[in-house]
């Protein structure tokens, strides 16, 4: 199968491109390397894919890309509230207007399946257990992009591409292109590099993921061309806060947990999520536990192949922020973003 992999030199991306190569896939990765200051893409990707370094927001681009390709699966944006709130319209152009286009394109040339990634933050805060029945509670940004990504998918496919929603728990473990910025990864890499694990309030919630088991569950839902909307995750894998930095603390010698004070309302997603539609249709998805993940970071450092877990490349807030001030990503304001950007106001009110 050929599929292009928008946004695939990512943390998951770089993951799930080795794992589709390797299941014999032809693989071909875009990615306008926002985070790696001219690193080469040879160090992130399998030597059997095609990398195509270019903007996800240009029609053209992925005109050339999507045709002849069976799938399109679309990785890339900004990811988290932290990271989105450095420009709320870049993040409206990068993270709805960038799949709406891609979306559009993949119809146009007939390509059968479209994959959009996206996230169990759309949930929010929520009492109880939520599944892909549960009404959306979208809480910033971030997640009001997702939201109207996955509304407006389908009208956008027209029948002519079938839709896949992966919302993804919060992912944690090692990859070609490591990030250290999302709760497990930043837990144990501060707590080898420090000795100290920060916990702030703690009571609130999040399910977990191994970035590999991602990439397995994107491979098999290529393979079943599976549509509709799909948590990935596990049932087992729904922490809170407070339980991941008891792991972390339990695994790297000599770190301890500092209470520091509640988070503020920036931060308020509290879920527990059911993953049972996909266990019920992968039954062996997702098996990676959380302290698989933490040794993966530990090791990482203890190793010495990561020196500097502070490095800005390592935390996407401050790598898009260098990256926005070095002009290697900026608001584009093409007729195509500003009419999604409209969209997006519309729905959620002036940027
Ligand atoms: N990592 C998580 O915990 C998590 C959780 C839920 C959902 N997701 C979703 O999974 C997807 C991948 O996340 P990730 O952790 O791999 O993020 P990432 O930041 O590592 O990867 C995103 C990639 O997209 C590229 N990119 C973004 N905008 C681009 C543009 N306009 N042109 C060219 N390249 C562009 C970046 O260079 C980067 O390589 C995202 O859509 C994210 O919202 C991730």
């Amino acid at each position: 199968m050929r599929v292009v992999l928008l946004g695939g030199a990512g943390y998951i991306g770089s993951v799930a491109s080795h794992h589709l190569a390797s299941l014999g896939h032809q693989v071909t990765v875009v990615d306008g390397l926002i985070y790696n200051r001219g690193d080469d893409p040879g160090r992130l990707l399998p030597s059997a894919a095609e990398f195509v370094n270019g903007d996800l927001r240009d029609p053209d681009l992925l005109g050339r890309v999507c045709d002849g390709a069976n799938a399109v699966v679309h990785l890339g944006g900004i990811v988290g509230e932290p990271a989105c709130r450095l420009d709320e319209e870049l993040a409206v152009e990068l993270n709805y207007a960038a799949p709406m286009i891609a979306a559009e394109t993949a119809a146009g040339a007939g390509v059968g399946q479209y994959v959009f990634f996206s996230s169990c933050s759309v949930y929010g805060r929520h009492e109880g257990t939520v599944d892909e029945g549960t009404e959306p509670n979208p809480l910033g940004v971030y997640a009001r992009t997702k939201v109207l990504a996955e509304r407006r998918l389908p009208d956008v496919l027209a029948g002519v591409t079938e839709s896949t929603i992966l919302r993804l728990a919060t992912v944690h473990g090692s990859s070609p292109r490591q990030r250290l910025d999302s709760v497990v990864n930043s837990m144990a890499s501060r707590a080898v590099a420090t000795g100290c694990i920060p916990l702030n309030g703690g009571a609130q919630r999040r399910p977990l993921v191994h970035v590999g088991d991602v990439a397995q569950v994107l491979a098999s839902v290529l393979d079943d061309n599976l549509a509709g909307a799909w948590n990935v995750g596990s049932d087992q894998e729904n922490h809170t806060i407070a339980e991941i930095a008891e792991t972390v603390a339990a695994i790297v010698p000599g770190s301890r947990i500092q209470c520091g004070p509640e988070r503020d309302e920036a931060d308020a997603r509290d879920y527990r999520v059911s993953f049972a539609r996909l266990k019920q249709r992968i039954p062996r998805a997702c098996s990676t536990t959380l302290k698989d993940g933490v040794q993966q970071i530990a090791d990482l450092l203890a190793t010495r192949t990561i020196t500097d877990p502070d490095e800005p490349q390592y935390d996407n807030h401050r790598g898009l922020a260098d990256a926005f001030t070095a002009g290697r990503v900026r608001i584009l304001r093409t007729r195509a973003c500003e009419r999604y950007r409209s969209e997006y106001t519309a729905a959620w009110g002036q940027l």
